[in-house]
Parts: structure tokens; C-alpha cells; sequence
């Protein structure tokens, strides 16, 4: 193929694919007021932002971690002494993506779209009887071919990318409370304000029936990302766990393995011009579930390791954010429990002091 031909193969592709990477631009974007400021931009990697960070002693999860971002999370967190718990929906491959990785490390299996899946997985982490001190909500979806799946009557990117995680989250929150710090960090996308409905949540139309495409329902599921992590800020004021998102960048990982050949090839080009590599793609979770910085920071929205706040977006919206949670409790209510917050006086150092199960 003469060159020209291949370079106008490509660009086409890429300018096809524009819409899979949220790739439009005219947002203002301004700092998050109140949060201390990094040095680290969208060139760091994760092995940088952890330097000299020991986390020894500490546990972390992290779904999705048999490629791209997950895999380097847990990659970096192990490294540097975490015993990170890895989730795919393949025990087989979350077994494989943790040998490859150096350091303590547990596989487990973990279907998104199946909340009988995420409650084994959460009640074999509550087995462990031990605080979480790095929830990491990674695992993303994005279908490719623009037909709407719907499972159980509910949306396929939003039951993976958002319930299934909202599940997770309430069946793991008291051992949470158990961590010295606990952190959850969901890696949401920009396409939250670049992909979304313009009018944010669809709570008239939440399986996307009116106009699907798998952009939008990915922008949708996003946003919900980065809605119940506001949320869950405001809920777990007044305690030591923190829930921020984060959009980690545009990376060339396996997220478009549902895309036909030419859009895979056209998302592979915008992120070799535009985008991070894989190294660089996991900072944003490192710093934000790590940094000493974000002791008490919590119900933001990050990129490039640094709070940011997007105008003219939804992403800030909390009337909206109040609302989907209570959405999202409807849709999932057979497979929640109910929460108290533990009495102080019966923990020290994040343990109770009695050696009670906290069930
Ligand atoms: N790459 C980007 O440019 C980009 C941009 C913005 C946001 N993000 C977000 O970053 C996160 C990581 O994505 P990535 O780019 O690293 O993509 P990836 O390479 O496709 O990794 C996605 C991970 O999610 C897991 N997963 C997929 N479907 C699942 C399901 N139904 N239940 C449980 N786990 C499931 C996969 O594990 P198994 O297949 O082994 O189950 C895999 O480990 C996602 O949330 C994505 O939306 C990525």
C-alpha cells in the first residue's frame, strides 16, 4: 500500500473514531478550589507518582486488572508493597494478570452486569476480615456496533460501568471504614461531559431507548461515574473515607475490543498522537487512591493528576447526583445492605479493638 493511501486510511479512521475517544474540545476547564496542587501533569506515570510512597500493610482493590489501566494500577500498587486483590471476569485471567506482577497479589472473579457476581466477589474480600484501604473501581465497558444490549431490562454500560460498581461499593463500605484512610477512586472518563446526554442523566429514558449509540450510553455510564462519586463525598463526610473520579486519559488499551478493525485502528492513531501510554494512563488512579496531598479530599473530579472543575458540564451537579443515587438504590435495592457508621470507640488503628467480625 503506497504511503499516501495508508496515511489516508488512517487519518479517515481516526477521525471515525473521534467520538470513542470524547475527542471534541471547548470545555473550560478551571482548578478545583481547595485542593492542594501536584506537580505531576499528563506526562507523570504511576511509577512516578508513587515514588517513595511505602504502602506496605496497606490492601487494595482493583477491578478490572487484567489489562491497560487495571493492570498497570495493580502493577504500580504492588510494587510499591500493597497487597492488591485483582478482579477480571475470568478467574483464569486475573490469576495470570497477578503472577505477572511483583509483590502480593490475589486474583478474583468479577462480573459487573451480574450483581450475584459482585456480591461473591465482595462477601470473598469481607472473608479476609482485613480494611481496604484503596477501592479501585477501573473495570469499564464500551460496546461497539451501536445496538443497545439491555440486561435485565437495564442498559449494558450503565449496569457495568456504574451499578454493578454501586453494588460493590455498599457491600465493601464498612471495611472501608476499617482502613486508616480508606480511599475509593472511580476512573470515570471524560467522556462524562464530552460523550453524555446534554441534559445529563436520562431519568426519563435511563435505558437510552430515545436515541442510542454506544457514545452516548458510554458518556452516560461515565457520567454516572463521576455523579456517584460526588455523591458518595458528600455521604461519607465526617468520616475518613474519600470518593474521588478521574478521567485517566486516552490510552490505546483493549477498552475498544468490541469496535470494528477500522475504528480500532483510528482510535490506535488518535492515541498515539493525542494520547498517554499505558505507564502514564494509571498516574491519575496512583495519585489520587496514594498521594499523601488528598488526605481529605473528597468528591472530586481529576485529569493529570490535579482536581479540576469543568464548566458548563454536570459533572459538579449534585441535585443530579442526589437523584441518580436514588435511582441507582431502586434498580439494585435486592442487593444492598443496610449501613451504620461503626462507633469509634470500638476501633483502634483501624481494627476493632474486640477482633469481632464487623459484619
Ligand atoms: N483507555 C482509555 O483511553 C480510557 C479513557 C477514559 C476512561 N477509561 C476508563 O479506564 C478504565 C480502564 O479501561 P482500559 O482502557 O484499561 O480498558 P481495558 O484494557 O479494556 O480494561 C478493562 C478492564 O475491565 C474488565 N472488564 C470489562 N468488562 C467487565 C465486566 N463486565 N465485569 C467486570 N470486569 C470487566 C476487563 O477485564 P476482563 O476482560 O478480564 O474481565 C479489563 O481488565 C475503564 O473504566 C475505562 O472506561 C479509559
Amino acid at each position: 500500500m503506497s504511503m499516501d493511501r495508508r496515511r489516508f486510511i488512517s487519518l479517515s479512521a481516526a477521525i471515525a473514531a473521534a467520538p470513542l475517544a470524547a475527542s471534541c474540545s471547548g470545555y473550560d476547564k478551571v482548578a478545583a478550589p481547595g485542593v492542594p496542587r501536584s506537580d505531576f501533569d499528563e506526562d507523570s506515570t504511576a511509577l512516578q507518582v508513587t515514588e517513595g510512597i511505602d504502602l506496605s500493610g496497606k490492601i487494595a482493590v482493583v477491578t478490572g486488572c487484567t489489562s491497560g489501566i487495571g493492570f498497570e494500577t495493580m502493577r504500580v500498587l504492588a510494587l510499591r508493597g500493597a497487597w492488591v486483590i485483582g478482579t477480571s471476569r475470568s478467574l483464569q485471567r486475573a490469576d495470570d494478570a497477578c503472577k505477572l506482577v511483583r509483590g502480593k497479589t490475589t486474583p478474583l472473579a468479577l462480573e459487573l452486569s451480574d450483581f450475584d457476581s459482585v456480591v461473591r466477589c465482595a462477601e470473598t474480600i469481607r472473608a479476609l476480615n482485613s480494611p481496604i484501604d484503596m477501592l479501585i473501581l477501573n473495570a469499564g465497558y464500551r460496546g461497539g456496533g451501536n445496538e443497545r444490549t439491555l440486561i435485565d431490562g437495564v442498559e449494558k454500560h450503565f449496569l457495568v460501568n456504574h451499578l454493578g460498581h454501586f453494588v460493590l461499593v455498599n457491600r465493601l463500605l464498612d471495611r472501608l471504614f476499617f482502613a486508616w484512610q480508606g480511599r475509593i477512586v472511580v476512573v470515570a472518563s471524560r467522556a462524562a461531559y464530552r460523550g453524555a446526554p446534554e441534559t445529563g442523566i436520562r431519568f426519563d429514558d435511563i435505558t437510552l431507548e430515545r436515541d442510542y449509540s454506544d457514545s452516548l450510553a458510554y458518556g452516560h455510564s461515565k457520567l454516572a461515574n463521576v455523579l456517584f462519586s460526588l455523591e458518595l463525598g458528600k455521604l461519607l463526610k465526617g468520616t475518613r473515607i474519600t470518593s474521588n473520579a478521574l478521567h485517566p486519559g486516552l490510552i490505546d488499551t483493549e477498552i475498544d475490543r468490541n469496535v470494528n478493525r477500522f475504528l480500532q485502528l483510528g482510535f490506535g492513531v488518535l492515541a498515539a498522537l493525542r494520547g498517554k501510554s499505558v505507564d502514564a494512563g494509571a498516574a491519575t488512579s496512583c495519585f489520587v487512591a496514594t498521594s499523601p496531598l488528598l488526605g481529605s479530599t473528597s468528591g472530586r473530579y481529576f485529569e493529570d493528576c490535579n482536581a479540576i472543575e469543568v464548566r458548563e458540564s454536570h459533572l459538579q451537579d449534585m441535585a443530579m447526583a442526589d437523584r441518580l443515587w436514588v435511582v441507582s438504590e431502586q434498580l439494585t435495592r435486592d442487593y444492598l445492605v443496610k449501613h451504620e457508621r461503626p462507633d469509634w470507640d470500638e476501633f483502634e488503628n483501624g481494627l476493632r479493638k474486640s477482633g469481632r467480625d464487623g459484619a
